[in-house]
């Protein structure tokens, strides 16, 4: 995830686009950098850190022009440095482009001009698509070189693949700008003698709430006086463009009230973006050839909070599809206990941030034991991917809100796919299992995008119960860690209390605090272990507990009367369906903080990363 603007129009375009880059920041924030058309030379500014530094870089060097473009990076392809920051060049210097998205067949092409003569200046994917114009242009037809440019730009959407937008400025077409979008977002902001171009409509709502948002294949040509819409076959589409009356806070939201709402929403772009770009090869990652991967005797994953409710997951999964014995760690415990030196061990870190002190302390250790490292993170060059010998990210873009929702299920897809891979490279399952399964795994998106509908139904069920003191969540085997998650989730944006359980345990002890109107959230699809989880629920309500079931169809049939309340989400398979179940989570510990007033983003005394021990 990355921001984009443009702008064109009569006014010096520089402190637009810094003022909307800061409007994009949410987007991305580890470089950022603007190119601006000034007397028909290009000037580019960039600068590592967050716009504030390019603003102070700008200053300096003080462009000025009517017409230019911006971008902030979150980094995915090569490290944030200032290299890497866009705006991105061709050979000539005379194209540039801000891009946000992956091109996927990059190296391909970037090996293929390189033979061209072209030469890369930086390691970023979007480079390749500043060369690809230069080269379409030499053959690309047309009466005027904004004609040209144009054909240059359709041609060379035709040669990457990927999901992506990306702005053009060519230096020898001034005051005219090209946005395209594919599968990643670009809208258009309509202005009086003004365009603008941006990834999202925070970064222009001052100056124009008129805004065109643009489809799949589409492209934008911006002038100051207009703006031109063309289809994917380069055909002119009427503008339709709608009118915007959020207020600019809510804008940044993407129209949500909080960015932890916007985040479950974010869900199956996550997930579909996690496994577009899985590297399905884990031993390559690894730099372990077949022999060592069969050779691997334990695996240890260590990490924090919701990470390490994704590693509980994560060791159903390995155990299941690899037969690797697997133990999970607390990072904060890890490092004090006593770890034996067993050869064949490989050691995950689980993190979204990448910088959280006792993770990383806790795979120095590993380390230091002779293990193999891996990171499965979602900040490129944190300091937990530098530590790691590999690392497998997330890609679910900067995740805003303290809570962890996002990443919480981007965790669990990338532990499924590496699960897979290892249980391949052990010969525990068939190529032909490996394949079916994996399948089966790039169809989670779209389960996704039909769980995130569940939030007038949780929503509902809230009203009912978000005054009780005391909250408890029961699951078992693969959903068991789903219900710490469940727990820890509504403790730290509602402030309420809530425990969670394997739900054979609670006649063990934890029954004896369910008393009249107790809120027993039970995650019960209909699969193997539904009749234990059934008893479960009986015993609880003959016990006073108001009991909501989180389940599926069948289940909802089947549990009809024996909880009080069910919540339906469409079934993902066994050990697919905790990525789908905790989603009802997160919509109920929102649902609740929200209706008790509290501050959701940014709960009292939690940081997003806890970088000290
Ligand atoms: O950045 P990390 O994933 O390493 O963070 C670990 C925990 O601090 C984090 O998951 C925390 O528990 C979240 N706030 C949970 O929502």
């Amino acid at each position: 995830m990355c921001g984009i603007i443009g702008y064109v129009g009569k006014k010096n375009s520089v402190p637009f686009i810094i003022d909307g880059l800061k409007k994009l920041e949410y987007r991305g924030y580890d470089s950022a950098g603007i190119s601006i058309l000034q007397e028909e030379k290009l000037v580019t500014v960039r600068a590592v850190g967050k716009v504030a530094e390019l603003e102070k870089a700008a200053l300096l060097a003080n462009p000025k022009g009517q017409c230019g473009i911006g971008h902030t990076r979150w980094a995915t392809h090569g490290k944030p440095c200032e290299e890497n920051s866009h705006p991105h060049t061709d050979c000539t210097g005379e194209i540039v482009v801000v891009h946000n998205g992956i091109i996927e067949n990059f190296l391909t092409l970037r090996e293929k001009l390189s033979s061209l003569g072209h030469r890369f200046k930086s390691e970023t994917d979007t480079e390749v698509i500043a060369h690809l114009i230069e080269e379409n242009l030499k053959t690309a037809c047309g009466a005027t070189p904004k004609e040209r440019l144009i054909n240059a730009v359709r041609k060379t959407n035709g040669e990457i693949s990927g999901a992506y937008a990306y702005g053009v400025l060519w230096a020898q077409v001034p005051g005219f700008l090209l946005g395209v979008k594919n599968q990643s977002p670009m809208v258009v902001g309509l202005g009086k003698d003004e365009n603008f171009l941006s990834s999202d409509v925070p970064a222009f709502l001052k100056h124009t709430n008129k805004v065109l948002f643009l489809e799949d294949g589409e492209m934008a040509e911006l002038t100051e006086t207009g703006v031109k819409l063309l289809d994917k076959n380069g055909a002119e589409k009427p503008l339709k463009p709608v009118k915007i009356n959020w207020d600019q806070k809510t804008a940044e939201k993407g129209g949500y009230e909080h960015f932890m709402l916007k985040e479950i929403y974010d869900q199956p772009q996550a997930i579909e973006d996690t496994l577009r770009t899985a590297q399905t090869d884990f031993g390559k990652l690894l730099n372990l050839n077949t022999r060592e991967l069969r050779a691997l005797q334990q695996v240890h994953i260590i990490a924090c909070g919701t990470a390490y409710h994704a590693g509980l997951v994560g060791k159903y999964y390995i155990e299941n599809f690899a037969g690797i014995p697997v133990t999970v760690d607390l990072a904060s415990e890890y490092k004090y206990r006593c770890v034996p030196r067993t050869a064949g061990t490989l050691a995950i870190a689980v993190s979204q941030s990448g910088e959280t002190a006792d993770t990383i302390g806790a795979i120095r250790k590993a380390k230091e034991l002779g293990f193999k490292t891996l990171a499965i993170c979602n900040v490129l060059a944190s300091t937990l991917t530098r530590v790691c010998d590999a690392t497998f990210y997330t890609h679910c873009g900067p995740e805003i809100s303290v809570a962890s929702t996002k990443a919480f299920t981007s965790q669990l897809t990338s532990l499924y796919a590496l699960a897979l891979f290892l249980g391949k490279a052990k010969g525990n399952i068939s190529e032909a299992s490996f394949n079916s399964l994996y399948k089966e795994l790039l169809t989670l998106s779209k389960f996704m995008a039909d769980a995130v509908k569940i939030e007038y139904e949780v929503r509902h069920i809230t009203k009912r119960v978000y005054k009780a003191p005391h909250f408890l969540f029961l699951g078992r085997n693969v959903n068991f860690p789903i219900a710490l998650e469940g727990a820890l989730k509504l403790k730290e944006v509602s402030y309420r209390s809530a425990e969670g359980f394997a739900a054979g345990e609670i006649k063990h002890g934890p029954i004896s605090i369910i008393e009249k109107g107790t809120p027993t959230i039970v995650l019960m699809p209909a699969d193997s272990l539904f009749e234990k989880m059934l008893s479960a629920c009986q015993e609880c309500r003959a016990r006073g507990a108001f009991v909501i079931a989180v389940t599926t169809q069948e289940g909802a049939r089947l549990a009809k009367d024996s909880v009080d309340k069910t919540i339906i989400l469409p079934y993902a398979g066994e050990l697919l369906q905790p990525v789908l179940n905790v989603v009802a989570l997160q919509f109920f510990a929102y649902w609740t903080a929200k209706r008790l007033g509290c501050e959701i983003d940014q709960p009292r005394n939690l940081a997003k990363s806890v970088t000290v021990e």
